[in-house]
């Protein structure tokens, strides 16, 4: 698969099989994901691997009571809502494994260097036969202190992108996108 070719095949997976992310694959996204661009060349990405399925329950339950806490009015809040009230319904799809990709404190640009990472292992996994989803919903819990500090986060870390892995359990439909929204091509007078 070309670069091009796992741009578009990537899709956000939300069903996975059981099987675990070995450990030398995971290692080599991860090697894929220092390869993005970072300001100043900084490198600031920390990474927490979770391969605990109990846990992950832990956080999705929290996470599922903070975010039902905060009202949200519109039809795509009452959407989530929904879905945050189903009791079987688990914000990391029963993935076997999430990265969480942090920085030790946040900077004008660390949400861009994370996101970035984050792109790079999932294009790679992606070219690797693994399916990936990022997960903002994970994103309050990840940052409370007693789960930072199980992340091997410090106190001023901050968690920033949170990314599910995993063998898909089934086919992923495309999400269409619309053509490039293109409101300025200036051209020498
Ligand atoms: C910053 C960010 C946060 C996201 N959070 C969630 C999430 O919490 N749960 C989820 O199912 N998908 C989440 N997604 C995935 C998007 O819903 C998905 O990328 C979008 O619908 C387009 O689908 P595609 O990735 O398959 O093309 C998130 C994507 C981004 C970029």
């Amino acid at each position: 698969m070309n670069v091009v070719e796992a741009i578009y095949a990537r899709r956000a997976v939300r069903a996975y099989q059981p099987r675990m992310v070995d450990e030398p694959t995971l290692r080599l996204l991860l090697a894929a994901a220092v390869q993005a661009p970072s300001a100043m060349n900084q490198q600031p990405w920390l990474f927490s691997v979770v391969q605990d399925t109990a846990q992950l329950k832990r956080y999705s339950d929290r996470a599922k009571e903070m975010l039902l806490s905060v009202t949200v009015a519109d039809a795509k809040g009452a959407h989530y809502r929904g879905l945050l009230e189903t009791p079987s319904f688990n914000i990391f799809y029963d993935a076997a494994t999430l990265v969480v990709i942090s920085v030790s404190a946040r900077g004008p640009y660390s949400d861009a260097d994370c996101w970035l990472a984050a792109e790079n292992l999932m294009l790679a996994a992606c070219d690797s036969g693994l399916g990936s989803c990022c997960i903002g919903f994970a994103v309050p819990v990840l940052n409370e202190p007693e789960v930072k500090a199980e992340l091997g986060l410090g106190p001023s870390a901050v968690a920033i992108a949170p990314i599910i892995l995993g063998y898909p359990a089934t086919a992923t439909a495309n999400i269409a996108r619309g053509a490039p929204n293109i409101v300025a091509w200036m051209h020498a007078k």
